[in-house]
């Protein structure tokens, strides 16, 4: 069952103790609806992609309250300062270098070492985000290859029965998602073209590159953009998938009850739960990768996964992470 809550203080106060015990909460922003959760809570954000019927996972836009709470978990730049004095509140995502420090789930960002951070300019999502006094992780609120939704009804035809609660905010301003740029490499980059326009950003800040040409199709920002972002992160030690025997060499990524004889173990679900597994999986690959050395294991087994559900994206991000390299 879906709630819809009213834009009221009442309302938004319930849709942010939902949100703080793990819920998920569509909320209005200026471009499109948000599917929001605990940015900081991983089993939360795992269940963004359950509910969107996701294959992939896909890095995710972190919301925030005000600038200076957004770079206060990623490395802001000179560009980044100006194009926040320029264009938030408002529909610009920025992908910045994330800080050590930052306590975002590494699945929000699907595991790179640069969160996209944007500050919303609609008065139900400001109110939230001081209510919550967290970040929130929040892709637009439709089902995976959908369209997007600007408006309640948008929402619950897609996600009803799937979500804790929607909070009707009216129809959205803009309607067209944020553009997002990359300022994690010079010169900036359009990711995206959305809610301000090139013309407007270079105006601020100068030229930017846009559109990926061919000889760029190998280079390592093409690698950052959607789709192709998840052979970013892989572990350093050689994944081998589908294990079931364990060799005297392999630390154990085990996924139900374990194989025999593994010296080191990971368990991503030991009641078979793809969304707690989803929740665990980066944690996991950089947890067996520095550990592993000091007990001289120089591989990681992967138990199967069903490929289901969210057992389809694990299993995709498996497999990028053991692909040849
Ligand atoms: O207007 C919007 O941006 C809406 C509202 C809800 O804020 N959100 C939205 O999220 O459109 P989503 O998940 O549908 O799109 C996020 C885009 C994707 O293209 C994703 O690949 C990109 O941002 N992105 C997120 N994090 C990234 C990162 N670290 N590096 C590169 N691209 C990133
Ligand atoms: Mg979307």
């Amino acid at each position: 069952m879906t709630r819809i809550l009213r834009p009221t203080e009442t309302g938004i106060a319930e849709a942010a103790n939902l949100l703080q015990s793990g819920g998920l909460v569509a909320f209005g922003t200026e471009t499109v609806y948000g599917l929001g959760a605990d940015a900081t809570n991983p089993t939360a954000v795992a269940k963004i992609f359950e509910a969107k019927g996701r294959p992939h996972f896909n890095p995710l836009i972190c919301h925030y309250f005000s600038p200076e709470a957004a770079f206060s978990h990623v490395h802001a730049t000179a560009t980044a300062e100006q194009l926040a004095d320029t264009f938030w509140p408002g529909p610009l995502t920025l992908v910045l270098p994330r800080k050590v420090t930052c306590p975002v789930a590494l699945l929000a960002g699907a595991g790179l070492d640069t969160l996209a951070v944007r500050i919303p300019a609609h008065p139900v999502a400001q109110k939230l985000l001081q209510r919550l006094g967290r970040p929130i992780a929040a892709p637009s609120a439709n089902r995976s290859g959908r369209i997007s939704p600007t408006t309640a009804a948008h929402v619950l035809a897609q996600l009803e029965g799937r979500i804790a609660a929607l909070i009707d905010s009216g129809p959205c301003r803009v309607g067209l998602e944020s553009t997002v740029l990359d300022l994690s490499m010079s010169p900036p980059f359009l990711l995206r073209p959305g809610g301000v326009t090139t013309e407007s950003l270079e105006a601020a800040i100068g030229p930017i590159q846009s559109g990926i040409t061919p000889t760029q199709a190998e280079s390592p920002r093409t690698l950052r953009s959607p789709g192709l972002l998840l052979s970013h992160y892989a572990p350093t030690l050689p994944l081998r998938l589908n294990a079931t025997t364990i060799a005297p060499n392999e630390a154990l990524l085990a996924f139900g009850p374990p194989l025999k004889n593994a010296s080191l173990t990971y368990q991503l679900s030991g009641q078979e739960n793809l969304t707690e597994a989803a929740a665990n999986l980066f944690d996991a690959l950089h947890w067996l990768d520095s550990h592993a050395p000091a007990q001289n294991l120089t591989a990681i087994a992967v138990m199967p996964i069903p490929p289901h559900a969210l057992g389809l994206a694990i299993t995709d991000r498996l497999t990028r992470a053991a692909a040849p390299r």
